[in-house]
């Protein structure tokens, strides 16, 4: 099978930015010291088009006609107030960060724009829990390496994917083998020493709120929103880890770590840092499917 992206050899000036953005691990150096593809788990985010300097990578389904560079774009709209239009169309998920911490007074203005964000009934039910510690981040590594396990061999049982089957739930199974190669691939990071659920970053944010309140998941998935946008004025980029999202549901433990109280949900986790490269171009998306009437 063709890998979907190649990477012109004679362009490529070896400098790794492509390895540190690609969420799925699809580049590795060759003996020449040149990126070249390695795997078939690429998503098409189109992250390593828009960081390589060099203009090495092609993606065999990506138009780049979208690829315009930010800075050009960004300069030239001062003047028209599309200023928001186009920072907003230029955030990307940002999965490698400079070995830096953010300032206590960074933060609480983060978590103060979240303060603002509205709720639905004007709830203000959104909690939040802020970790910085080193040590409380390993913990949560580990517990969600003991949820991603315990995935494993549920959906590795022919057993329990039978009874699944028979009980109507053959969609969320197939969806979870479709997902093996990523948790196999989580678990041998954590083993190696890779970061792979929050790519090291300095903060993670945890969103949550009581599980039977008014609109919880959407009143933390605005928060959350909001604080990104606001980090990225701070010059902070952001990603949201839906993974631990999901081992929190498994994995009672993480919910201890948090202390997130019994009637609480996690809804949101966003990472936060100063990101180790900016994202050159903006990237291709699928057009809106959207109705005009
Ligand atoms: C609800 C949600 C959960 C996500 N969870 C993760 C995650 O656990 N790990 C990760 O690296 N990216 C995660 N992402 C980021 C997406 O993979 C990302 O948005 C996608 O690759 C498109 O890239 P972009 O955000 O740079 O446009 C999540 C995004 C959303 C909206
Ligand atoms: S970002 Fe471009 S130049 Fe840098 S290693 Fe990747 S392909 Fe080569
Ligand atoms: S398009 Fe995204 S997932 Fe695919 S190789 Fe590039 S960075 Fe990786």
């Amino acid at each position: 099978m063709e890998y979907l992206v190649k990477v012109n050899s004679e362009l490529c000036i070896g400098c790794k930015a492509c390895i540190d953005v690609c969420p799925r691990d699809c580049f590795v150096l060759n003996a020449e010291g040149k990126s070249e593809m390695g795997s078939h788990l690429c998503h098409s985010c189109g992250h390593c088009i828009s960081i390589c300097s060099e203009n090495a990578i092609k993606h065999r389904d990506i138009n780049e006609h979208e690829y315009l560079m930010i800075s050009d774009i960004l300069e030239s709209k001062m003047k028209d107030g599309g200023q928001l239009f186009y920072l907003l169309k230029s955030i990307r998920s940002t999965r490698k960060y400079k070995s830096k911490s953010i300032s206590k007074e960074i933060l609480t203005q983060i978590v103060e724009t979240g303060r603002f964000s509205p709720t639905g009934h004007h709830a203000q039910n959104v909690e939040m829990v802020i970790v910085e510690s080193p040590k409380t981040i390993q913990q949560l590594k580990d517990e969600t390496a003991v949820a991603f396990k315990g995935f494993l061999k549920k959906i590795d049982n022919p057993f329990i994917r039978f009874l699944g089957f028979l009980l109507g739930k053959g969609d969320s199974i197939r969806k979870a083998r479709g997902s093996r190669a990523r948790f196999v691939r989580m678990l041998s990071g954590f083993a190696e020493g890779s970061d792979y659920l929050f790519h090291d970053a300095p903060v993670v944010i945890v969103f949550h709120a009581k599980t039977r309140g008014v609109v919880p998941l959407e009143n933390c998935t605005i928060a959350s929103t909001h604080m990104r946008i606001v980090s990225e004025g701070f010059g902070l980029g952001s990603c949201y880890i839906g993974y631990l999202v999901y081992s929190s549901k498994y994995n009672h433990k993480i919910r201890e770590i948090l202390n997130i109280p019994k009637e609480n949900t996690i809804f949101q986790v966003m990472i936060v840092g100063y990101p180790k490269h900016k994202y050159r171009t903006f990237v291709a998306r699928n057009p809106a499917k959207v109705q005009w009437k």
